[in-house]
């Protein structure tokens, strides 16, 4: 073999096994995709919980508390999720994940409940800090973002 012919094909090699290791992640990279996924989901938790404590009556109305909680809540559901949904990470294949395979067989449908999401949790970042009427009614929608969700694409943990 020549010695361009050579590099050419040791190239080629290289371009090949990097296309391999793309389209199927390790089990190091599921599990850290599934952590990931699970860090975000527990910082819409939070925020969520600081919002329907409020309008719940449980804690006083703070308006600041309620814009930052709301700002929170939009921030994490509008990352770029791409690295948390690594196909071949559901129930079963990852380490602690709950997700139904679902989610990739039925992907189209699972990115539109993300936006449907995000749209709630904007109209709720606008009314959050206006007053508790405004926070209340804004809550249903953003409950209901996250509960249709997870009726479809997330399995009971028990
Ligand atoms: C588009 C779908 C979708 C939306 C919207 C969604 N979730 Fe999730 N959520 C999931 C899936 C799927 C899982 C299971 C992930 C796993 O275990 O791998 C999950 C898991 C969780 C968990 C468990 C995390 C853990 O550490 O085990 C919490 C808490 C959570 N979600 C809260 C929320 C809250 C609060 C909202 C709304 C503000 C929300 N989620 C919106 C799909 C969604």
């Amino acid at each position: 073999m020549s010695r361009v012919s050579k590099i050419i094909s040791l190239s080629l090699a290289a371009i090949i096994g990097a296309t391999v290791v793309y389209a199927q992640s390790t089990q190091e990279e599921l599990n850290a995709a599934v952590e990931l996924r699970h860090t975000n989901m527990k910082t819409r938790g939070a925020n969520i919980g600081v919002l329907a404590k409020m309008a719940q009556g449980e804690t006083p109305y703070d308006a600041a508390a309620a814009s930052t909680a709301a700002a929170a809540l939009l921030a994490a559901v509008s990352v770029d999720q791409t690295p948390f949904w690594l196909p071949g990470s559901e129930n079963g294949m990852a380490n602690d994940s709950f997700a139904a395979p679902a989610v990739w067989t039925n992907s189209a449908d699972f990115e539109a409940k993300s936006a449907a999401m995000i749209t709630a949790a904007e109209a709720m970042n606008a009314a959050a800090g206006v007053d508790l009427a405004a926070l209340q009614a804004a809550l249903p929608a953003v409950g209901a973002g996250c509960g249709g969700c997870h009726e479809l694409y997330k399995i009971p943990e028990n």
